[in-house]
């Protein structure tokens, strides 16, 4: 029993990291499998999920910590077709790919994650008060930070029911759009999306590898030149993983690069910040 455990492990790690980059003294047990085991699931098969299965997942987001309490995120399951598709419509305005993201109608549930302070910010406009906190950037980066915290929650919580799910950023492709078509309240914004469902074992996937952690782990202090030779090393790990599923050929390198250097990247997300501030966050 050991041994086959064990062997799972160093599955997982080498996967993880790649070859090179395994890190030493991994404490191993099924929580921690569990996350290790993590990938993003984009293709789904059409069964509903089982009963139970959005309000569990939410008791587990619901349990994350949260900034003083103040219980700053909501969350909308989407599960009619028809508004899924205008849902996933909205990401694809921006998109050069055309195809955006056709999960979010093939899941049977797609969650969207809400950062909102429309609660608090009634509750707090008594009398003469102006909920003046609110306009600071930190109390929308809160919520934001938040709401992100308890999805992750509920990540851990559907892949431990066997679910998949995928995070769909490209929700703020549009976020002027997803608001008015979900009738948000101001001082709220859709963060992410993130499509729920049972995996299709036909998908051609496999953990992605990540940065070795000499490059991300510093103790006592950050080690500003370490980690440019780990990118070297993980460039191996990165078109392995690529190849073995039957991406083209191209190093992580370039990928930071287009996410840093187009803003076709963004897709319409550049204009992220006018929406927020037209949906009452100043970001003072
Ligand atoms: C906040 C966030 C937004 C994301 N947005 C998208 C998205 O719009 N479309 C997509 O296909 N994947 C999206 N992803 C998934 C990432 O691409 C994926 O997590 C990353 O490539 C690592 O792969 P893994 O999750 O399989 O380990 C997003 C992930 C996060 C955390």
């Amino acid at each position: 029993m050991k041994k086959k455990q064990n062997n799972r492990k160093e599955q997982l790690l080498f996967q993880r990291y790649g070859a090179d980059s395994v890190p030493k003294n991994i404490i191993y047990n099924e929580q921690i499998d569990l996350l290790l085991s993590h990938r993003s699931v984009r293709k789904y098969l059409p069964d509903a999920l089982p009963d139970g299965t959005i309000e569990t997942i939410i008791a587990a987001a619901q349990s994350a910590s949260n900034s003083s309490n103040l219980n700053q995120w909501s969350v909308i399951a989407i599960t009619d077709p028809e508004l899924k598709s205008e849902i996933a419509k909205t990401s694809r305005l921006g998109s050069k790919f055309g195809m955006g993201n056709p999960y979010i109608e093939q899941a049977p549930v797609f969650l969207l994650w809400i950062a909102d302070m429309s609660r608090n910010n009634k509750i707090s406009l008594v009398e003469n008060e102006t909920a003046q906190v609110l306009q600071y950037t930190d109390a929308f980066l809160m919520a934001s930070i938040d709401t992100a915290i308890a999805s992750q929650n509920a990540v851990v919580a559907a892949e431990s029911l066997g679910l998949g799910i995928v995070y769909i950023g490209a929700m703020r492709n549009n976020a002027k759009e997803i608001s008015v078509l979900l009738n948000l309240p101001d001082y709220s914004y859709v963060v992410f999306g993130m499509a729920v469902g049972k995996p299709d074992p036909t998908e051609v996937s496999r953990i992605r590898p990540r940065l070795s952690q000499n490059a991300v782990l510093h103790y006592n202090g950050y080690n500003k030149d370490r980690w440019l030779d780990e990118v070297t090393v993980y460039e191996k790990a990165f078109l392995e993983f690529r190849e073995e599923i039957g991406l083209k050929n191209k190093s992580w390198q370039e990928t930071v690069r287009f996410s840093s250097n187009d803003l076709t990247y963004m897709e319409g997300r550049e204009n992220l910040r006018t929406t927020l501030q037209e949906r009452g966050f100043k970001l003072l």
